[in-house]
């Protein structure tokens, strides 16, 4: 898969983009990654990407031009980019989105800095994306973090394919405590069932484990989570703040 980013901060991407899991996707041929500079398509000398709002307001915003002529330039290098803005007034970023996302051939993603974009520079965005709610200086990490998502679903990322599964909102659900040796570290006991070797009986346990853990930390996940209706009724006074 291509992944490609436009921004005036190039040079952030490269440690991330380079290390772990990521790093070793490009070195390994399956994530195709290049950090544009968007100081390449400006024509002025102090290579201005930015300027003043128009009927007056705070900062400066990102400007059309040198939007429209990367993407122009980078959109005619291949297939057609799904394009991708970052601003918090963007939809919420989510696995659910990073799965769609894996899916495509071609990716760019646009940083703004700033106090955002002209507004008609959006015209050229498939979608606007928001990683959550707070205000960072740009789209640069947000656009690191969607990379990050996407690229560890690609086929052949994980060693373990099942690892990509199991875990955190695969099945809507939080994960379930996990622990390594040793069985006691200060004081702190592994619980038993877990040493036990009971296939059954540690499903159960970690299914339930999860299940609790979502309810109390994010009860807004069980609306859209695969739980049956038993489940359902049990977390059901869990979730209840009168409840312990
Ligand atoms: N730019 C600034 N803050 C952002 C956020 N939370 N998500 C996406 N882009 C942003």
């Amino acid at each position: 898969m291509i992944i490609e980013t436009l921004s005036v901060f190039p040079d952030m991407f490269e440690g991330p983009m380079s290390a772990s899991i990521v790093g070793r996707a490009r070195e390994r041929g399956i994530l195709d990654f290049t950090a544009y500079d968007l100081r390449d398509w400006t024509h002025d000398k102090h290579r201005s990407t930015d300027d003043e709002v128009y009927g007056g307001g705070q900062g400066l915003l990102m400007m059309c031009p040198p939007i429209f002529e990367a993407y122009d330039d980078i959109a005619s290098r291949g297939p057609k980019p799904y394009t991708i803005f970052f601003t918090p007034a963007g939809e919420p970023f989510s696995q659910g989105m990073a799965v769609e996302l894996a899916e495509k051939e071609r990716i760019l993603m646009v940083c703004g800095r700033y106090e955002g974009f002209d507004e008609r520079a959006y015209s050229l965005a498939d979608r606007c994306v928001s990683i959550g709610d707070y205000v960072l200086t740009g789209g640069e990490l947000p656009a690191m973090v969607v990379t990050d998502a996407v690229t560890r679903l690609l086929p052949g990322v994980l060693g373990d394919e099942g690892s990509a599964v199991e875990e955190s909102f695969a099945d809507g659900l939080l994960e379930f405590p996990q622990y390594t040796r040793p069985a006691e570290y200060r004081g702190m006991q592994v619980p038993e069932i877990l040493l036990s070797g009971n296939h059954q009986e540690i499903y159960d346990w970690r299914r339930s484990q999860a299940l609790e853990r979502t309810a109390r930390r994010r009860p807004d996940l069980l609306r859209f989570a695969a739980i049956s209706d038993e489940e359902r009724e049990r977390l059901e006074h869990l979730s209840d703040p009168d409840e312990d």
